[in-house]
């Protein structure tokens, strides 16, 4: 457990990931703020009175403003607007680089050692946004977006094979958004290749269910985007750093020649731990991979260089 994590926006992701973090007593105090007033007032509070039910020791309160925060270990950014239908992730870019920049310039003023992790979307763009703003060096700004891919990758897989998703592996990597890289040659079932257990027609469908995971969600709910998955996915690398797990996650990385790229954000494999992004993990990836995973990096520079801030 640390001290204190932080929770910027408390609308589906981040109310969703707060109560997550508490409910695992991932710090002793989780503080959510958001610009509408009373809300993270009302589900911090609501959260708290589900303590005494769920037997977590984590304090949550809510906030409009920074001093509850200050001296965060860990602020997961999740503010911002999601998409709609006929959306795509770029077109949320530039109302919120607006909104990542005011986050992080009171971050950088209010807990400067903290470890930033974003989720708004575009995901890799605002991921620059944040690094940019606060100053912050790659090892404490990482973006959560690969988990979320490849867990809907494994659940898909899952369904298909009828198998349990413990025992499935595979990772996602690239942008978060169509051109995303599922690398099959990385994913098996308890060790066995998944090219063994199901065809091609079958894998292709996976991969192509999974780029559009987003997608199919925001179809469904009409009003907003998925936020139980996010939420997990954020939480996910929130408990690999509190408790130094050195887990290998796809998350997404300030990029210095890693994969051949430099100057960009990108999902690659991650060592999270107590000091943030501990390495960038370099795998070997075929002709087609690589192919790939450049198209996403094209993809992702696309936006960023639109950006004015
Ligand atoms: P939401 O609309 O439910 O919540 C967003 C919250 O941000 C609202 O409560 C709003 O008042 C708050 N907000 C706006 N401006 C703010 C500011 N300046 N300071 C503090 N709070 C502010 O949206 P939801 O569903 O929670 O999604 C949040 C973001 O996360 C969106 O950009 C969405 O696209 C993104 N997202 C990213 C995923 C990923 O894999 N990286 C997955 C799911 C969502
Ligand atoms: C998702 O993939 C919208 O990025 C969000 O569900």
């Amino acid at each position: 457990m640390v001290n204190k994590i932080t929770v910027v926006g408390a609308g589906n992701v981040g109310a969703t990931a707060a109560q997550r973090i508490a409910e695992k007593e991932l710090a002793r105090h989780v503080v959510m703020v958001d610009v509408a007033e009373g809300v993270p007032q009302g589900k911090g509070l609501d959260q708290y009175q589900s303590a005494p039910i769920e037997g977590f020791d984590s304090l949550v309160i809510g906030s409009n403003g920074y001093e509850e925060s200050a001296g965060s270990d860990i602020v997961v950014i999740t503010a911002g607007i999601p998409r709609k239908p006929g959306m795509s992730r770029d077109d949320l870019v530039n109302t919120n680089a607006g909104i990542m920049k005011a986050v992080c310039e009171q971050i950088k003023a209010t807990s400067p050692n903290a470890i930033v992790i974003v989720v708004s979307n575009p995901l890799d763009v605002m991921c620059y946004v944040a690094k940019q703003v606060t100053g912050f060096p790659r090892e404490r700004v990482i973006g959560m977006a690969g988990v979320l891919d490849t867990a809907r990758y494994c659940a898909f897989l899952a369904m298909a094979m009828d198998v349990s998703v413990k025992d499935i592996r595979a990772m996602v990597l690239g942008g978060h958004g169509d051109t995303m890289v599922p690398l099959v040659s990385y994913t098996s079932v308890s060790g066995i290749p998944v090219t063994q257990l199901l065809d091609k027609p079958t894998l292709d469908a996976i991969v192509q269910r999974t780029r559009d995971g987003g997608a199919e969600i925001v179809k469904y709910l009409k009003t907003g985007s998925a936020y139980y998955a996010p939420s997990a996915g954020a939480v996910q690398m929130v408990e690999a750093i509190v408790n130094d797990q050195k887990r290998i996650l796809p998350c997404a990385a300030w990029l210095t020649g890693e994969y051949g790229l430099s100057g960009l954000y990108l999902g690659v494999p991650c060592k999270l731990g107590r000091n943030g992004l501990e390495k960038v993990i370099e795998v070997e990836l075929s002709a087609d991979e690589r192919a790939a995973l450049e198209k996403s990096a094209q993809a992702v520079r696309e936006p960023m260089a639109a950006l004015t801030i």
